[in-house]
C-alpha cells in the first residue's frame, strides 16, 4: 500500500515519515510543495530518502502560488479579522492539490500531513482532500496517534532524526511568515526581536523614506517603479525593500476554525504594502455604492478562505462579482515606506471617479451649490421627521 506525506523535513513530520512506515507498512512518498518558504530543499530529499520514503517530491508551485491564490487575495483585500493578510491560509489549498496530483498518478490511497488537532491548517487540509479525491482516507498523526513533542523527541532521539531547539513553530511562503508558540503566548507579551526575520525594527529602519510606484491592471499590480514584472517577482521585491523599512509586522488576537482564540505574529511587508496601495485605487475608481458592498465580499471571501471552505461555491460566485468590479481598478499608486509605516501619498488612473471641476473649491468648479439644498432636504427627511416625532418636536 502507498501513501503521500506532505513532508516539510521538520521533526513532526520527520516522525510521522517513520511512523508510518512502522505503524501501518505503508510505502510512503514525500511531497515537498515550494511555495516560497526559505527552505534547503535538497537537504529536505535526503531527509525524506534518509528517514525511508520510496520517493520524493519536490513541486515548485511558487509562480502558480502568485498567479492563481496572491492575485484573488490583493483583489479582495483580503484580510481575516481586518489584520491577517491570510498567507498560510492561501497556501494550503495549492498545497492539497498537489499532493492529490501526486496521489492519484502514484496510485496512493492514503494522504497524510503533520498538522495538529487544535489548528486551523487541518481543517484545510482534509476539507481540500475531501473534495479533491473523496476516495482518499486522510491521515493526520499528530491529533490521530496524540503525539506529543516529548514523546516525539525520544523518538526522534532513538531513530537518529535531528531534534532542534526551534521555540516557535513558523510557517513561510512569498504571501508571509507566521510566526506561533513560545513567549507569543502570552498576549501581553510584546513580540521578542528575535521573531522577526522579514522587517528590520522600525527603530533601525533607514531614516530616508523611500517611495514605490505601483501600476495595477483590473486589481492585479503589474509593475514597480515603472519596470513591467510577473507578479512573483513584484511580490519579492516589496517584500524586500518594504521589509527593509520596517513595515509589516502584525500582532494579532485571532479566531480560529476549532472556536480557540490565539495570539499570531505574522509579518507580511508586501501584503501590507499592496493590499494598501490596492484598496486606495479601488476608491478613486469605484462608486461609493460599489465600494460599500464589495467590503462585505472581501471580508466573506477572506472569511471563507481562512475557515479552509476554498471549495465552496460561494467562494467562485464572489470571485464572480470581484473580477467584474475589478474591471475599473487600473492605474498607479505611490506609496511611502518609512519607519514601520506604508503609506498610501499618491494615486492616478484613467477609470478615476475624481473629478477635480466637481471636488475643487477654487472658482473653476463645475459644481452648482444651490442644488446642494434640495438634496439635503430629502436624503434626511425620514429621519429627521422619526427625531422630531420621537422628541415630541412640532414637525407642521
Ligand atoms: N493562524 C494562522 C492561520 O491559521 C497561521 C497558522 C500557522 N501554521 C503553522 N503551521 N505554524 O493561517
Ligand atoms: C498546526 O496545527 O499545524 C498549526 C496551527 C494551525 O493550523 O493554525
Amino acid at each position: 500500500m502507498k501513501a503521500v506525506l506532505a513532508y516539510s523535513g521538520g521533526l513532526d513530520t520527520s516522525v510521522i515519515l517513520k511512523l508510518m512506515q512502522e505503524k501501518l507498512g505503508v510505502e510512503v512518498i514525500t511531497v515537498t510543495v515550494d511555495v516560497g518558504q526559505k527552505d534547503e530543499f535538497e537537504k529536505i530529499e535526503e531527509k525524506a530518502y534518509k528517514f525511508g520514503a520510496v520517493k520524493h517530491y519536490y513541486i515548485d508551485a511558487k509562480e502558480e502560488f502568485a498567479n492563481e491564490y496572491v492575485s484573488k487575495a490583493i483583489k479582495a483585500n483580503a484580510l481575516y479579522e481586518k489584520a491577517y493578510p491570510l498567507a498560510t491560509a492561501l497556501a494550503r489549498p495549492l498545497i492539497v492539490e498537489k499532493l492529490v496530483e501526486v496521489a492519484k498518478k502514484e496510485g496512493a490511497n492514503i494522504i497524510a500531513h503533520g498538522c495538529t488537532g487544535k489548528g486551523n491548517d487541518q481543517v484545510r487540509f482534509n476539507l481540500g482532500i475531501k473534495a479533491l479525491m473523496p476516495e482518499a482516507e486522510i491521515l493526520q498523526p499528530v491529533a490521530e496517534w496524540n503525539l506529543t513533542r516529548d514523546w516525539e523527541m525520544e523518538y526522534a532521539k532513538k531513530h537518529g532524526i535531528p531534534v532542534s531547539d526551534k521555540i516557535y513553530s513558523i510557517d513561510e511562503n512569498i504571501w508571509g511568515r507566521s510566526i506561533e508558540g513560545g513567549v507569543l503566548e502570552d498576549p501581553f507579551a510584546e513580540p521578542p526581536e528575535e521573531v522577526w526575520e522579514w522587517t528590520v525594527s522600525p527603530a533601525k529602519a533607514p531614516d530616508e523614506p523611500e517611495y514605490l510606484t505601483i501600476e495595477f491592471e483590473n486589481g492585479v499590480p503589474v509593475a514597480l517603479n515603472g519596470e513591467k514584472m510577473p507578479l512573483l517577482e513584484l511580490v519579492l521585491k516589496v517584500n524586500e525593500i518594504a521589509g527593509k523599512h520596517g513595515v509589516g509586522r502584525i500582532d494579532h488576537i485571532e479566531d480560529r476554525t476549532v472556536g480557540i482564540k490565539s495570539r499570531e505574529v505574522y509579518e507580511a511587508p508586501a501584503a501590507v504594502t499592496l493590499i494598501k496601495a490596492h484598496y486606495d485605487l479601488e476608491k478613486l475608481t469605484m462608486t461609493k455604492w460599489l465600494l460599500e458592498f464589495k467590503e462585505f465580499v472581501d471580508s466573506k471571501w477572506s472569511w471563507l478562505v481562512y475557515n479552509g471552505l476554498w471549495y465552496e461555491p460561494l467562494r467562485h460566485a464572489l470571485e464572480g462579482f470581484i473580477d467584474e468590479a475589478e474591471k475599473v481598478v487600473n492605474g498607479e499608486v505611490k506609496v511611502k515606506l518609512w519607519k514601520g509605516n506604508a503609506v498610501v501619498v499618491g494615486r492616478h488612473s484613467d477609470n478615476a471617479l475624481y473629478d477635480i471641476k466637481v471636488a475643487t473649491y477654487e472658482k473653476f468648479s463645475t459644481f452648482d451649490q444651490k442644488l446642494a439644498k434640495g438634496f439635503i432636504e430629502l436624503f434626511g427627511m425620514q429621519s429627521v421627521l422619526a427625531y422630531n416625532v420621537m422628541h415630541g418636536a412640532k414637525t407642521v
